[in-house]
């Protein structure tokens, strides 16, 4: 692999200086589901690989709260403060509120201004999408550091009647400090960020009445609450999951080994399963914790960062891959040289 090619152009690259990650206690096991909906923990194993999901269950516990212990993680584990942030970038669908952003409220509460602060909307692609942005901008001289969140508390959005997607999804935030560096080879040496607004109705939040998409209006719908048509969802992940790693594999010139860890956006242990397959990856090298916090969207990505970079699971002399899919449609991919 020629690392230098795949990033003429910039004078300097990134580096990660630190991660953090929060998850709330709350625990909610296929159990608990099973006692509210018609479904089961064997049903739910087999489909998902999901055993429990992390809630949020405490008064003013939520997306803001999760995202700021996450970044203050973040913050430590580099040995900074937020004073020395130029940026801070927050991915999320559940921000409490459309304005402000979560991005600038976390920004003021960290002591970051007067930071730059906004929000992205990719659902689950956003810490992904949030990731190759901070990269883009730190390499051009824009910014020298860029606090980046991946958020979401799907328990707010999810209607627990409906058993189609509250077996699916958990709350947690993951963050990670990106800052300059002299080595140009370093940072995202390939990068996607994809959509297709086509297929908008497989997955989305409609909040009023004349939100439903056509065709959804028989089913009983909660306003606020997440809609998802699983069927085309795993369709359309299947083949873009596997897309996206092959398509960063083949244009960063990587056999599947010469990866040091896949960091895949965790929201199907079978979707992550039929890549390794399809794709001859090495299972070691492929993190899942689907298991113990469910598909946390945005938060998935940086979560499963912060965790294998914590428990030494991420080989550093090797590049790691990082691929995300979600609604939107919306896929994103990096291949991250250390
Ligand atoms: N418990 C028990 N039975 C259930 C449940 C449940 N929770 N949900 C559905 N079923 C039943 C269905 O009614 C159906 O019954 P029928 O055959 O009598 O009609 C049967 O199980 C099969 O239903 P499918 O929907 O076909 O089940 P499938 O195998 O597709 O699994 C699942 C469903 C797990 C949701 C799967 O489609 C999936 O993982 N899709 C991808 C979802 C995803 O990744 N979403 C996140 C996107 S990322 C983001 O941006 C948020």
């Amino acid at each position: 692999m020629n690392h230098a090619a795949l990033t003429a152009g910039f004078a300097r690259g990134v580096r990660i200086a630190g991660t953090g990650s929060a998850v709330p206690d709350g625990i909610l096991t296929n159990d608990d589901l099973a006692r509210m909906v018609d479904t089961s923990d064997e049903w739910i194993q087999q489909r998902t690989g999901i055993k429990e999901r992390r809630i949020c269950d405490k008064p003013r516990e939520g997306t803001l709260t999760l995202s700021r212990l996450a970044v203050q993680r973040a913050l430590e584990d580099a040995g900074l403060d937020g004073s020395s942030l130029d940026l801070v970038i927050v991915a999320s669908v559940t921000g409490e509120m459309a304005c402000p952003s979560l991005a600038c409220r976390i920004a003021g509460e960290i002591g970051a201004t007067p930071a730059g602060a906004f929000d992205v909307v990719a659902a689950c692609s956003g810490f992904v999408y949030a990731m190759n942005l901070a990269d883009s901008l730190i390499r051009v001289g824009r910014a020298n550091r860029i606090a980046i969140v991946g958020c979401d508390c799907m328990s707010s959005i999810i209607d627990y009647d409906d058993r189609s997607v509250s077996i699916l999804f958990g709350d947690a935030a993951g963050s990670a400090i990106l800052e300059a560096d002299d080595d140009p080879t370093k940072g995202s040496i390939y990068q996607t960020m994809e959509a297709d607004g086509s297929g908008w109705q497989a997955l989305y939040i409609p909040r009023r009445e004349n939100e439903i998409a056509p065709g959804d209006e028989e089913n009983p719908i909660r306003l606020g609450c997440l809609r998802m048509n699983g069927r085309e969802v795993y369709k359309f992940a299947v083949t873009r999951f596997q897309r996206a790693i092959k398509d960063g594999l083949e244009k960063s010139g990587l056999a599947p080994d010469e990866v040091g860890a896949y960091i895949c956006h965790q929201s199907n242990a079978r979707i992550i399963e039929s890549a390794v397959e399809k794709l001859g990856l090495p299972s070691e090298k492929v993190f899942v914790n689907i298991d113990k916090f469910g598909n946390s969207s945005a938060g998935s990505v940086g979560l499963c960062l912060d965790q294998m970079r914590k428990s030494g699971r991420i080989d550093e002399s090797k590049p790691t891959m990082l691929v995300a899919f979600g609604g939107g449609m919306t896929w994103a991919s990096s291949v991250w040289r250390h």
